[in-house]
């Protein structure tokens, strides 16, 4: 185990007394928001959950006025970075031409015609708001077209946090492996459908359909595993799922809430060739604005079409977050993804190098746009691998960049955007040195 110090004692006295301002709005907002946070996560925030007042492309600016590089990207959705002029264009005007409607506009169709031209699966798309609402449509119309109730998902997977998906996410370690579904928090339904599988892991897929023969309506992965370590598929894996889930008469969903407008434009099956039978966005493909899409194959989105399927919600299509995709989804050319891809190789190079050079145990994994730094020797490939992580070291390490005005996520990922230029990862690669 190495022992280099990075001083976070003596750099989280300073951070705190640069912050003042995020304090005692922390504090306010305890008093009548739960938790003083808006969503769980951020509350594990150090050395408190930071107030931001504005963001401008790569960097993001507390109430203090200190000024951070922004690997956070409000967790993934700031593909073209903070407030970028198209997006904020395309809002302000249409922001003057009315909030909502609750019935159809142009911006409809146009959104959907340039995402069903964009993602490899999508015949048809549907709207919502969020993630989590999405995903729960998919996993609906799975049900529908098969007539099963289980889903299989795997260890470590996040789908949003509907008692129905929020299992088997991060289970402690003695946890690991087992089939049955973990609930994360307390007051879930305590049946879930979910029957859970290793990631990278044939023989538990195997497994899982061999336990339920014709019980199981669908396959359900993030492409690439982000939200437990950023863990790309083992070569074949995803086609290996693709042939299972054709052999049981299951669904191959694709979750590309995080990799979808990230690793490519048509997101993870666009990127490693795999087309699953549906997919959900969200993040990226809002620019910041709340947008979900759910894209499939024609005939299975003519169960949504003709409402053997429901899918609703009032916000549905709202042309504030339409005109922000449509205006986002112009900027997305393929030279981005390559400069994105160039950008993020350089980057975990050079903090692997920097880190290195300290004497800091540690591997990287990911792709281009998103990437996840381990403080461990071996490189994982499932959940279960991420836990020999020197997490106390890492959260030493986000301190001493905190201090030196590099803001990261708390579990070890990055995000870049195409705001974040040459020169942006350079100064923070000499901010990283200089630790
Ligand atoms: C892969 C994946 N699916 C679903 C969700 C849920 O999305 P939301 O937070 O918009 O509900 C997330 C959120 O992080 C996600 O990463």
């Amino acid at each position: 185990m190495n022992n280099y110090d990075f001083q976070a004692e003596a750099r989280e006295a300073r951070v705190r007394a640069n912050t003042p301002s995020s304090l005692a709005a922390y504090e306010r907002s305890q008093k009548n928001l739960a938790g003083g946070v808006s969503t769980a996560l951020r509350r594990s925030a150090k050395p408190y959950p930071m107030f931001y007042g504005s963001g401008d492309g790569a960097w993001i600016t507390d109430v203090d006025g200190n000024r951070f590089i922004d690997y956070t990207l409000a967790w993934g959705p700031l593909i073209l970075g903070h407030a970028p002029a198209a997006v904020n264009e395309a809002v302000a005007a249409q922001l003057l031409k009315g909030h909502t409607f609750g019935a159809q506009h142009a911006l409809e169709y146009e959104a959907a015609e340039l995402l069903c031209k964009a993602i490899p699966c999508a015949d048809k798309v549907a709207f919502a708001n969020s993630g989590t609402e999405i995903v729960q449509v998919a996993l609906r119309l799975a049900r529908a077209v098969t007539g099963r109730a289980l889903y299989l998902k795997f260890e470590g997977h996040y789908h949003g946090w509907d008692d129905s998906v929020l299992v088997s996410y991060k289970p402690a370690a003695d946890g690991c492996g087992s089939m049955s579904p973990i609930p994360v928090g307390m007051g879930q339904r305590p049946w879930s459908g979910a029957v859970v599988a290793r990631w990278n892991d044939r023989a538990s897929v195997a497994a899982a359909f061999a336990a339920h023969p014709g019980g199981i309506s669908a396959i359900i992965c993030e492409p690439m595993l982000c939200n437990s370590g950023c863990l790309p598929p083992l070569e074949g894996f995803l086609e290996f799922l693709r042939e299972t889930a054709t052999a049981e008469g299951a669904l191959l969903i694709f979750d590309e809430v995080i990799t979808g407008f990230r690793l490519a434009l048509g997101g993870g099956q666009a990127y490693y060739g795999v087309m699953p039978d549906l997919a959900t966005f969200a993040k990226a493909c809002g620019a910041g604005l709340p947008l979900s899409v759910l894209a499939g194959r024609d005939d299975y989105m003519s169960w949504i079409a003709d409402g053997r399927v429901v899918h609703a919600g009032t916000l549905n299509g709202n042309p504030l977050a339409l005109a922000a995709a449509v205006a986002s989804l112009q900027c997305l050319t393929p030279e981005l993804y390559e400069r994105l891809d160039r950008l993020g190789r350089a980057l975990r190079a050079g903090l692997e190098g920097a880190l290195r050079e300290k004497g800091v145990p540690v591997v990287t994994t990911g792709e281009g746009a998103v990437f996840q730094l381990h403080f461990q020797t071996e490189t994982p490939r499932e959940y279960r691998d991420t836990l020999a992580a020197d997490k106390g070291l890492y959260g030493e390490f986000l301190m001493a960049l905190l201090d030196s005005g590099v803001l990261a996520l708390p579990d070890g990922r990055w995000y870049l955007s195409a705001a974040h230029g040459e020169d942006v990862v350079e100064e923070t690669l000499r901010r990283v040195e200089a630790l």
